[in-house]
C-alpha cells in the first residue's frame, strides 16, 4: 500500500498508505504522514534548524504572552466553583466557545520549539481569529493557565504523555505554556531529526520533567508502528509498549491520549502465546470476524491504568495522577488533500456541530474504565492515595474546527500558488491553539481535591 490512494468519502481522507476510517474521523490519515512523508522543500529547513538547535539550549525568559505567572510560592486557588468540595467539581466537558480577543495568543509556537507542522503562525498562516476564543464550561469557569500553580502542583514531578500524536502535541503546548515563565533544558531527543516519539525536558528551577512517549496503541506493537510503509500493525494485547511501561514508575503525572490509530489495518495478538485474537480493517488474512476499534481501546487502556494505579503500579510507593484524555476528534470535511479540507476560521457556533457517534463510543469507554480504576486502585501499594481522572475534551476539540494547521503545517504553503492537492493537517492543533485549552483543564484537575 505504498500508493496514493484515491479519497473515499466526501469528508474523507486517504492518503499515502494510509487507511481512512469509515467515519468522518478520518484521524488516521495525518499520523502516516509524518511518518513516512518524503523529504520535501520545507523539511530541509525543519532539519536544518533543528541541527543547529542545541541540545541543551536555553529559552530566554520573557513572556509577553498571555499566560498567568502568580506569584512564587503562593498556593494555587482551589478554583473550583463553589469551593472545591466533591459535587462542586467544575464539569469542563460541557460548554462553549465564547470570543475572546488575544485570549489564546499564549506564546510564541516557533520560539519554544514546536514541531514545524504546528508552528502556524511561524509557518504563515494568515487568520489570527482562531487565537481570540476561550472555553467557556457550562456551569463555572476555566482558569486562563497559571504557570506558577502548575509549577507549584508539579514540582519535583515528572509529568508523562504517554499515547498517540495528539498526545505529544498536548505536551508540546504544555511545555510551551510553562516556557513562558521559566528556562527548560531539552534532556533527550530521538535521534531522527524529524521525529518527536521520545523527548524530555526538564524546568530545572522547579524540578519539574516533561515527557513523551509515543505508543499509539499503549500495547507493544509493531509493522506500521515501526515503518508506515508496512500494510498493517500487530498489536500485542497484554503486553505494554517497552518504553513508557520501563518507565512508568518513574512517572508522577501521566496523561494518557490515544485513539487515532484503532481505525488502522491491525491485527491483535495474545501476548504470551501469540495467537491471534482478533483483527479490524485487515484484508488477506484468514479473518475471524472484525474486532472493531472499541474493543482493543478499552483492553489496552485497561491494561495501562492497571500497571499504573492497578496492581501493576505495585513497585511504586508514591501516589500518582493518571489522567486519560478523552478523544480528539479530527476535522477533514474533503479529501485529504483539498487545500481547502479544513479551512474554517471560527469555531462551530453552539449547536451546529455534534459529537459523532464513535467519538462518543471512545469517549463513554474512556470515562467507564477511568472510574472502574478509580475504584480498583486501593488494591495497588500507594494506589490508594493515587488519583485517576478523566481530561474530557471530545465536546471542546470537536467544536475547533479552525483550530488545525491545515495547509499551514507548511512554511508558507502558497508562495508559488495555491496547488489542486497539498497534505493538509487537520487532526493536530496549532501551538498555540485549542490544544493550550486541553491544559488549562489539565492544571484543574491537578490542583482541585481528589475524588
Ligand atoms: C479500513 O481501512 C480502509 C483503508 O485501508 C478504509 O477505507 C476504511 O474506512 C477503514 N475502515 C474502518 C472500519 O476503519
Ligand atoms: C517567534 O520566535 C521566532 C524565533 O525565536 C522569531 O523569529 C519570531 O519573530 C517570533 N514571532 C513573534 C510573532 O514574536
Ligand atoms: C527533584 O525531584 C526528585 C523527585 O521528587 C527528587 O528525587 C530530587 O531530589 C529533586 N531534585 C532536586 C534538585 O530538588
Ligand atoms: C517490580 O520489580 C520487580 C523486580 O525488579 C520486577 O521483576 C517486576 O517486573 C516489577 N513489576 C512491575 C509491575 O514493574
Amino acid at each position: 500500500m505504498a500508493a496514493r490512494e484515491p479519497p473515499r468519502h466526501g469528508h474523507g481522507a486517504t492518503r499515502l498508505s494510509c487507511p481512512t476510517p469509515a467515519t468522518t474521523t478520518t484521524t488516521t490519515s495525518n499520523l502516516c504522514s509524518f511518518l513516512n512523508r518524503a523529504v520535501s522543500a520545507w523539511l530541509v529547513c525543519a532539519v536544518l534548524s533543528l541541527f543547529l538547535f542545541n541540545l541543551l539550549w536555553f529559552y530566554p525568559v520573557d513572556a509577553p504572552w498571555n499566560v498567568v505567572i502568580s506569584g512564587e510560592g503562593k498556593r494555587p486557588s482551589m478554583a473550583m466553583a463553589g469551593g472545591g468540595g466533591e459535587e462542586a467539581r467544575c464539569d469542563y466537558s460541557e460548554g462553549r466557545w465564547v470570543a475572546a480577543p488575544g485570549r489564546a495568543r499564549r506564546y510564541n509556537g516557533t520560539a519554544c520549539n514546536v514541531k514545524e507542522s504546528e508552528r502556524c503562525v511561524g509557518n504563515g498562516r494568515p487568520d489570527t481569529g482562531y487565537l481570540d476564543w476561550r472555553w467557556q464550561p457550562a456551569s463555572c469557569e476555566l482558569p486562563a493557565f497559571d504557570v506558577a500553580a502548575f509549577v507549584g502542583a508539579a514540582r519535583g514531578k515528572h509529568v508523562a504523555f504517554v499515547g498517540d500524536s495528539m498526545a505529544r502535541n498536548q505536551a508540546e503546548s504544555l511545555v510551551c505554556l510553562l516556557a513562558t515563565a521559566f528556562p527548560y533544558t531539552l534532556v533527550y531527543r530521538d535521534p531522527h531529526p524529524r521525529e518527536r516519539k521520545f523527548w524530555r525536558w526538564a524546568f530545572p528551577a522547579h524540578n519539574v520533567t516533561v515527557s513523551v512517549y509515543w505508543a499509539p496503541f499503549l500495547a507493544r506493537s509493531t509493522g506500521k508502528t515501526d515503518d508506515y510503509r508496512k500494510p498493517r500493525n500487530d498489536v500485542y494485547l497484554g503486553a505494554l509498549a517497552e518504553r513508557w511501561s520501563a518507565d512508568a514508575d518513574t512517572m508522577d503525572v501521566v496523561v494518557i491520549s490515544q485513539g487515532h490509530w484503532f481505525w488502522i489495518p491491525t491485527v491483535y495478538h495474545d501476548a504470551a502465546t501469540g495467537e491471534v485474537v482478533g483483527m479490524h480493517n485487515v484484508t488477506g488474512l484468514k479473518n475471524t470476524g472484525d474486532i472493531g476499534l472499541f474493543a482493543p481501546y478499552r483492553r489496552t487502556l485497561r491494561m495501562a491504568l492497571e500497571r499504573l494505579v492497578g496492581s501493576g503500579a505495585g513497585n511504586r510507593t508514591r501516589a500518582r495522577t493518571v489522567v486519560v484524555a478523552t478523544f480528539s476528534p479530527s476535522h477533514f470535511e474533503k479529501a485529504w488533500d483539498d487545500p481547502t479540507t479544513c479551512a474554517r476560521t471560527r469555531p462551530y457556533d453552539d449547536g451546529e456541530k455534534e459529537v459523532g457517534a464513535d467519538e462518543r463510543e471512545l469517549r463513554s469507554i474512556a470515562m467507564e474504565e477511568v472510574a472502574a480504576a478509580a475504584a480498583r486502585r486501593g488494591a495497588a501499594a500507594g494506589g490508594g492515595e493515587s488519583r485517576v481522572e478523566v481530561l474530557d475534551v471530545t465536546k471542546l476539540a470537536t467544536m475547533r474546527p479552525d483550530g488545525h494547521p491545515g495547509v499551514y503545517m507548511h512554511r508558507d504553503p502558497f508562495a508559488r500558488g495555491v496547488p489542486k492537492r497539498l497534505q493538509v493537517d487537520c487532526l493536530h492543533f496549532c501551538l498555540p491553539g485549542p490544544v493550550d485549552t486541553f491544559n488549562e483543564i489539565l492544571l484543574q484537575l491537578l490542583i482541585s481535591k481528589r475524588r
